[in-house]
């Protein structure tokens, strides 16, 4: 990549780190109250009558050289979030800083520098290239569009960064149906890499390939970051693909981050509800953990429309903690734990599992049938450990939504709304509809084709 010359190089490029333990990385990316609502018009005057709340006001950060994992039912915005950070849309409301700079309403020729350093990878390998250009003309077109001729020429670069993503350099001259999925996701890689970006969003890179070919596509994105000092924002419809990769990761429902934390802590100790469904929906591989599967989070009903997402915590209509305050009040994203920010007035895994109205709604009583016993079980041993790990610095403000309770292995109150099913007649079945599984709004429009 040196070989590109470039030069706002020395006074741009933050200090990257490609060790792979970049929990220091300086801030590359910083998001504030990230807003994206489509309007949806109606009638020969095209009066708007609503409005898509795809991206409802979201907050984080990407430091350099770490990757960032996003991860949220279909339809939950991440594609939307991924197109406002690399400004291919224009967001509501909100700021976007890169590197420092407010970039959230820059023009064409404000964003020229940034399109050099910000890529974005697309989903589907098929739609994403031109089937009438050659890998040369695909991957060299970024030079040519930012008007940055390469030392040795474009051919000798193209073919240089061909073979950095393990394909034949001397392919040059094909056509993108002559490659395979893998083959022409890796085409998509080399002409992010073209420019040498700082910052790489990729949305869903593996998800139109083959499950085979996926672990060999992430594991290229790994290798290029450790190589090249990339940081990456990785998107994915569930944990099974960033699970190995990313060092924090956000889940995402209903156009806001629920919870963002570092990767260990997240799987080790979820404490929003939803994370812990999500990541119950993970298939294991492991035949020998074969039987946790049927301990299965099996979440009912279909993601709300974000046209009218619900009141209080979005979650609520799903949730089976969900309580009278759940319904009312928003729940802020907050640091519960050091690196890991949680969006819940009831958070699993935590000191204080009580709901504080000890009343569930009627639509928690609902869900709570679908959970397992050995999964509440489990959580109640997990918080209790964790309760007398953390309690000695306790944040006040977890206390305010939910008093401190000495109950703390008890996830409910109520022994009620919790079912007590027989494990064994668990819903457990793949067939089981899990909560990865698409789920689009019905009435939302459809979302815009891949760009080129
Ligand atoms: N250009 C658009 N116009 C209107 N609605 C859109 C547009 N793009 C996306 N949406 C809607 O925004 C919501 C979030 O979409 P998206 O960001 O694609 O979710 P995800 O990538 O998580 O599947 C969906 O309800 C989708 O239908
Ligand atoms: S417990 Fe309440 S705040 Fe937490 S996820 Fe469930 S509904 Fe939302
Ligand atoms: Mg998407």
């Amino acid at each position: 990549m040196s070989d590109v010359k470039r030069d706002d190089e020395a006074a741009t490029i933050p200090a990257q780190s490609t060790d792979g333990g970049h929990a220091d990385g300086d801030v590359l990316l910083k998001v504030t109250g990230l807003q994206k609502h489509f309007p949806i018009k109606k009638g020969l005057l095209q009066r708007q009558v609503g409005a898509v709340h795809a991206v409802d006001g979201i907050d984080f950060e990407v430091r350099a050289g770490e990757t960032l994992g996003v991860v949220g039912e279909s339809g939950c915005g991440k594609s939307t979030m991924g197109r406002l950070i690399t400004r291919l849309l224009e967001p509501t409301a909100g700021k976007i800083e890169f590197e420092g700079k407010d970039i959230t309403h820059l023009g064409v020729a404000g964003m020229r520098p940034l399109r050099r350093d910000v890529q974005m990878i697309f989903q589907d390998p098929y739609s994403s290239l031109n089937p009438r250009h050659t890998i040369g003309t695909i991957v060299g077109a970024p030079f040519k569009l930012q008007g940055v001729e390469p030392e040795g020429g474009v051919k000798k670069e193209v073919q240089r960064l061909l073979s950095v993503v393990g394909l034949n350099p001397e392919h040059y001259n094909r056509y993108p149906h002559e490659f395979s999925g893998g083959q022409r996701q890796r085409i998509g890689i080399a002409r992010a890499l073209a420019l040498n970006p700082k910052l790489v969003v990729a949305d869903e890179p593996v998800s139109a390939l083959d499950v085979s070919i996926q672990a060999q596509v992430v594991n290229l994105l790994d290798d290029l970051q450790q190589e090249l000092g990339l940081t990456y924002v990785i998107i994915a419809h569930d944990l099974s693909v960033v699970r190995h990769v990313s060092d924090r990761i956000a889940v995402m429902y209903l156009g806001k981050i629920v919870e963002l934390a570092d990767r260990d802590l997240l799987y080790k100790t979820p404490m929003h509800p939803y994370t812990k469904a999500l990541m119950s929906a993970v298939p294991i591989p492991d035949p020998r953990r074969k039987a946790e599967k049927s301990e299965r989070i099996l979440l009912k009903g279909d993601v709300p429309s974000p046209i009218a997402p619900p009141s209080g915590c979005r979650f609520h209509t799903r949730c089976w903690k969900a309580t009278e305050i759940c319904r009312t009040t928003e729940p802020p994203l907050l640091e519960l734990r050091p690196g890991q920010r949680v969006a819940c007035h009831h958070p699993e895994n935590f000191e204080d599992q009580q709901p504080q109205d000890t009343v569930l709604l009627t639509a928690a009583k609902e869900a709570g049938e679908l959970v397992p016993d050995g999964v509440l079980a489990e959580s109640a041993e997990t918080s209790a450990a964790v309760a007398a790990e953390v309690a000695p610095h306790k944040p006040s403000v977890a206390t305010e939504a939910a008093p401190a309770a000495d109950t703390t292995a008890e996830p409910a109150v109520d022994a009620e709304p919790v079912a007590k099913a027989d494990p064994a007649a668990a819903p457990a079945p793949a067939a089981e509809p899990d909560p990865a599984v698409e789920a689009e709004a019905p009435a939302a429009p459809e979302a815009p084709a891949q760009e080129k």
